[in-house]
């Protein structure tokens, strides 16, 4: 039996790409937070066959959690507008740039958006933009 509700009311109806993307970030705290809980428990033991399991257990979740994130990424084109601008900022930051050179850089990464789940793909899919 769940102890949790998957949703907070009842759903009448099919969710859109943006809802359920929504839903799956709610997916995804759980796997970051239960990623959390294992390494706590693991820290707070000695028992090696417990660690063992948990540290197993805990590297599904990292899986669960890059699955999650991937799915998000194809469901909100927004999200993966950032998160294809994201290296380029990031090695912006840490270089010390201004925020301005960081704000106005991170679009040059040249990585594409991926596909939105459902779209049809074609040879020009394929083509390097
Ligand atoms: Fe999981």
């Amino acid at each position: 039996m769940p102890q949790t509700a998957p949703f907070h009311v009842l759903v009448s109806r099919k969710l859109t790409d943006m809802e359920l993307a929504a839903a799956i970030r709610l997916d995804l705290e759980a796997e970051l937070d239960a990623i959390n809980l294992y390494t706590a428990h693991v820290e707070a033991t000695d028992n090696v066959e417990a660690k063992a399991i948990l540290r197993h257990v805990m590297d599904e979740e990292r899986e669960h959690a890059a699955l999650f994130r991937e799915l998000i990424r194809r469901m909100d084109p927004a999200q993966a507008r950032h998160d294809s601008e994201a290296p380029r900022k990031y090695q912006l930051i840490v270089s010390g740039a201004p925020h301005g050179d960081v704000e106005d850089g991170g679009g040059s990464s040249g990585a594409a958006a991926p596909a939105p789940v459902g779209a049809a793909l074609t040879v020009g899919s394929l083509r390097p933009r």
